[in-house]
């Protein structure tokens, strides 16, 4: 089966969260399973510089509001083959991919993934400069969510997955924006790409995709319902034939704790040592206290009102009286990066604070805590409490999502030892969490209960194989 793989940010080249992680874990899962998938992104300055060669594959011609452009074809670190779009003028800035340097939109962000989309829905097409036609286009995100509206209006008939990562982003654009597109302007209607009367990329590609996925089976359901449904709730419960939820699985030769080059001393399930060496070294490493025993909580995120930073924040001082660490790592809303620098600042030694992107520290942390923190109000999916479950350090999570589908809640009567891997709590309120810390910090205190929770989170497949195949059932059901 050939699939064109739609994305504006995949890892390692260009990433900003969880997305860049599933485009280029999937595509390589569905490679290693035999299908010729291959990936379409923005040619970023950060892609184009990873990149060892390519060549010119193709020349797309000025239309409307949107620039001449070329397409590079290139090849991923693991062997995907890759498209890149060449355009100076939108993609060549330095900045971030969706942001400039003060965090504030680009301006021309609905020409930018326009043309992403739009190139997209050409090589899709009867119209394509290339000979590899796809059997299905796999869209993702509202970046790519005008490529199933220029389809429908296009020949060739090539079906197409829209798959939502997070509802909270539509990528929402002002009336006039549809000519600018080059959209049809019998699209711009309710039954089409217009929202309130504006253009919405995301429920352009929800309603024109020949089916939708979402990352989690949970997700799936709340997204039907009002309270986050973010508007399109009618649009998604109107459709659930069509959408299925599948989890994301995680790229498990990155985040293994036996063979993870960005850990002190690597370890695993049966040598649980190494764990302690990285502790230490995360505690060296953040100016917290050296102590071996005292607990470790850790959080790795993007600061946003979604991601629950801020009840963290809340229940901290109690948290460090239990006694207990706490180290956070996470970049975004300024107020918020503020208020966790002033908190580390209130408590050296038992708070750390780290404002900005980190990879490696990331490891460090997933390996270094003993719990990690996921107080997310929604998730999608969520790939943190899966690394951290691989990693040894039970997490603690709100009961939303993908977080609700991956984690199992330590029942506080202690029935279901052998197989729970984490704690759950259900209302993000500073005291459901701090609940849920205490209980867990029972559990800790419990060194065999602890051993096994750890294990059993170790021995979990979270792996992609599974997901990939629940997608290729969904490309050869719509191929036909
Ligand atoms: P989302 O995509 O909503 O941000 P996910 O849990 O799906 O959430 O994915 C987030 C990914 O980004 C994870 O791989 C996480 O480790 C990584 N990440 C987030 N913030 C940072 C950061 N400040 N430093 C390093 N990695 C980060
Ligand atoms: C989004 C979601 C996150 C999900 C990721 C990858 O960024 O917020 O929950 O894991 O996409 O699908």
């Amino acid at each position: 089966m050939r699939v064109l793989f739609v994305t504006s940010e995949v890892a390692p080249l260009v990433k900003t969260g969880g997305l860049a992680d599933v485009s280029a874990a999937l595509p390589a899962a569905l490679r290693r399973m035999g299908e010729d998938v291959r990936v379409l992104m923005p040619g970023y300055p950060q892609v184009l510089r990873a990149l060892e060669s390519f060549r010119v594959a193709a020349f797309f011609p000025a239309v409307a509001g949107l620039p001449e452009a070329r397409l590079f074809a290139s090849i991923l670190p693991d062997g995907v083959p890759l498209w890149v779009i060449d355009c100076p003028q939108l993609f060549q800035r330095e900045g971030g991919i969706y942001q400039d340097g003060k965090g504030i939109d680009w301006l021309d962000n609905a020409v930018r993934f326009g043309l992403l989309s739009k190139v997209a829905a050409i090589l899709g097409g009867a119209e394509s400069p290339i000979d590899w036609r796809p059997d299905v286009v796999h869209c993702n995100d509202w970046q790519t969510g005008l490529t199933p509206a220029y389809m429908h209006f296009a020949p060739g008939g090539t079906p197409c997955v829209m798959t939502v990562h997070n509802l909270a982003f539509q990528g929402v654009f002002a009336p006039q924006t549809v000519s600018e597109l080059a959209l049809p302007i019998e699209s711009f209607q309710p039954h089409g790409v217009e929202y309130f009367g504006n253009l919405s990329f995301l429920k352009a590609g929800l309603y024109y995709a020949d089916h939708i996925t979402t990352v989690s089976p949970t997700y799936a359901a709340e997204i039907q319902a009002d309270a986050l449904g973010f508007g399109l709730q009618g649009l998604l419960s109107g459709r659930r034939e069509q959408l299925t939820g599948i989890l994301n699985g995680i790229d498990d030769s990155e985040w293994d704790p036996a063979n993870d080059p960005m850990l002190v001393k690597t370890y695993h399930a049966k040598k649980m040592a190494g764990k302690a060496a990285n502790k230490k070294e995360l505690q060296r490493r953040m100016g917290l206290a050296l102590d071996p025993d005292i607990p470790l909580f850790g959080l790795v995120s993007r600061f946003t009102h979604q991601k629950g930073l801020d009840i963290v924040l809340e229940i901290a001082p109690k948290l460090v009286s239990a006694p207990a660490q706490l180290v956070l790592l996470g970049s975004g809303d300024a107020v918020m990066q503020q208020d966790a620098q002033q908190l580390a600042d209130a408590y050296p030694g038992q708070i750390a604070t780290v404002v900005g992107f980190d990879e490696k520290l990331s490891h460090l942390i997933e390996a270094g805590a003993d719990m990690f923190l996921m107080p997310s109000r929604f998730e999608p999916c969520g790939l943190n409490q899966m690394y951290s479950q691989r990693y040894g350090t039970p997490p603690i999570v709100h009961a939303t999502g993908g977080l609700l589908d991956s984690v199992v809640d330590y029942s506080p009567t202690g029935q279901n030892r052998s197989e729970a891997t984490g704690f759950i709590f259900q209302h993000t309120t500073p005291l459901d969490l701090f609940a849920c810390v205490q209980r867990a910090l029972s559990a800790y205190h419990d060194k065999p209960l602890w051993a096994a929770l750890q294990a059993n989170g170790m021995h979990k497949d979270f792996s992609w194989q599974k997901s990939a195949e629940q997608y290729r059932e969904i490309y050869s059901a719509l191929a036909k």
